[in-house]
């Protein structure tokens, strides 16, 4: 009986091999709407992205060996796919200037909060935990973008001595 049972779940994992999710690496050239399009990213920020981020958050994914066994690449799938949809540093031109505000507070709100990088991902990826000095890095970054998007240039139209 066990025999039986061992044999099945051999067959059944052979054969989910076969099953695998597309992967995310559409980004290896800079995409037309990275952020680093409009948007200062020093080098300082951009390797934070690159170690602790952009795995989920980009259109490019360094995938470990493992990935390549299911069940893993569906797990590793669903949180790129999840972590993209909410937040993409290649796509984030593309958000209006409203969303793009909202998602750099988000970026502060989660970093000081210590929600971002995920604990599952950092538990396996020891290399992409951040330091205090790194958040603060990054908050001030964020903060930063958030002034950039909102300056609004002192026009004639806007300017009351015109009026
Ligand atoms: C292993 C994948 C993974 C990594 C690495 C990761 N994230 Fe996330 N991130 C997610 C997922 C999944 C979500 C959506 C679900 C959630 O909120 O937990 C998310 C949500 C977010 C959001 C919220 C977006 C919104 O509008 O709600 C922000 C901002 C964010 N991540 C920033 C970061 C930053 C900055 C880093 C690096 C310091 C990072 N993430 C690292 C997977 C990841």
């Amino acid at each position: 009986m066990l025999k039986k049972i061992l044999m099945a779940v051999l067959i059944i994992f052979v054969l989910i091999q076969f099953i695998r999710p597309e992967k995310n690496e559409a980004g290896n050239v800079l995409q037309a709407n990275a952020i680093q399009n409009e948007f200062t990213v020093p080098s300082e920020i951009e390797n934070i992205f690159e170690t602790s981020c952009n795995n989920c958050h980009s259109n490019h994914t360094n995938y470990p060996w493992y990935s390549n066994i299911q069940p893993v690449a569906w797990w590793l799938d669903s949180h790129i796919k999840d972590g993209k949809k909410d937040f993409n540093m290649d796509e984030f031109l593309s958000y209006d200037q409203k969303k793009q505000d909202h998602k750099m507070e988000e970026v502060i709100e989660m970093i000081e909060k210590k929600e971002m990088p995920l604990n599952s991902y950092t538990w396996l990826h020891r290399e992409a935990d951040i330091t205090d000095e790194q958040r603060a890095a990054l908050i001030s970054w964020a903060k930063d973008v958030r002034r950039q998007i909102n300056y609004k240039p002192f026009t004639a139209i806007n300017n009351p001595l015109y009026k």
